[in-house]
């Protein structure tokens, strides 16, 4: 089934012997950046082409994950990534259930570990799962035959977004390594900000962390990144700036004293982005709160690349559903 679908791709890296997957893709499960080298790392965004040339054609199918049956499991809301996952599962011919915390047994007692083996035992090949729970994907891939990806738990890791902001950065600038990326916002409780400070620093880039202290600890600098509070200083030298919004709820007190003051301190008002220098690349995972995190215009003006990492977010996860299915198989 997976020759086949290499065969359909014809992209020629997904199936040359040096670039086998069975070689430099091993996982059946995709939990977290903070695990993967950086050759796995780039293997994933080398599939992740293959994918998006696929999505430039008349018939945007291939077979690769036929017969599969893939379970999107989304205990916390999500537009962008179910959706994604959705399509991309469509995109390789698998079949696809959705199921969300409010219309499964979850509701009724049943435990997550009793709901996924009940799952399991329908033959579910794939389990994408979005958890509240730092830890709960892992928990699931330690105890099922399925691949379970993670599509973001707690505040701990959410894969492949930072895959696709990887893609982004280097579909814009053609590279990674030597880039300076600056994460503005909410970075103690973004699972967002973790996996790309993982996957950034695997390939190369340089990161600073821009934010209110209390949201921004200088404890992220054992990670091997750099922490300011000061934006008006790490503009004017970033590559990238990818901006994050307060995920008020994870929080259980005020980080701040009040959105005005967090705009005054750490907003990509429109006056600060003309610190950006021309090529800065505007980056944000969404959902947006516009006119906080960021000015409006701003978001949808000429240096922001938001929308490009919703569409790469499609091949990215086409990517990682054929590597993990192709181990669980
Ligand atoms: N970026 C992201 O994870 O968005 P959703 O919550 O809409 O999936």
């Amino acid at each position: 089934m997976f020759a086949a679908g290499c065969r359909e791709l014809q992209a020629g890296s997904l199936c040359s012997p040096e670039n086998h997957m069975t070689t430099r893709w091993t996982r059946k499960d995709l939990l977290g950046l903070r695990e993967l080298s950086a050759e796995e790392i780039n293997f994933v965004l080398e599939t992740a082409d293959a994918f998006k040339q696929v999505g430039t054609r008349e018939i945007k199918k291939v077979p690769a994950l036929r017969g599969k049956t893939l379970v999107n499991f989304f205990v916390e809301p999500s537009t962008r990534t179910r959706t994604s996952f959705e399509l991309a599962a469509f995109r390789l011919s698998a079949d696809v259930i959705n199921i969300s915390a409010t219309t499964s047994s979850l509701t009724k007692g049943e435990t997550l570990k009793d709901t996924a083996r009940n799952l399991e035992a329908l033959h579910a090949d794939i389990l994408v799962l979005r958890h509240s729970s730092a830890g709960a994907p892992q928990f699931l891939a330690n105890r099922l035959k399925a691949s379970v990806i993670n599509a973001g738990d707690g505040a701990h890791e959410h894969p492949t977004q930072a895959l696709l902001d990887l893609y982004t950065i280097r579909e814009h600038r053609g590279k990674i390594a030597g880039l300076h990326v600056a994460i503005i916002g909410d970075i103690l409780f973004s699972r967002v900000a973790r996996s790309n400070i993982f996957g950034l620093l695997k390939l190369g880039a340089r990161v600073t962390l821009v934010g209110p202290s209390t949201l921004v600890p200088r404890e992220f600098e054992k990670l091997g990144v750099e922490v300011s509070y000061k934006i008006d200083d790490v503009l004017p030298k970033a590559d990238v700036v990818n901006l994050l919004r307060i995920q008020h709820e994870r929080q259980r007190r005020e980080y701040f004293p009040g959105l005005g003051e967090y705009i005054r301190l750490f907003g990509l008002t429109k006056e600060r982005a003309k610190l950006l220098k021309p090529d800065c690349l505007i980056m944000h995972p969404g959902p947006i709160n516009r006119g906080v995190e960021i000015d409006s215009e701003v978001a949808d003006g000429l240096q922001s690349v938001i929308l490009d990492q919703v569409t790469n977010g499609l091949a990215v996860r086409m990517a990682v559903l054929y590597l993990c299915g192709g181990i669980a198989a």
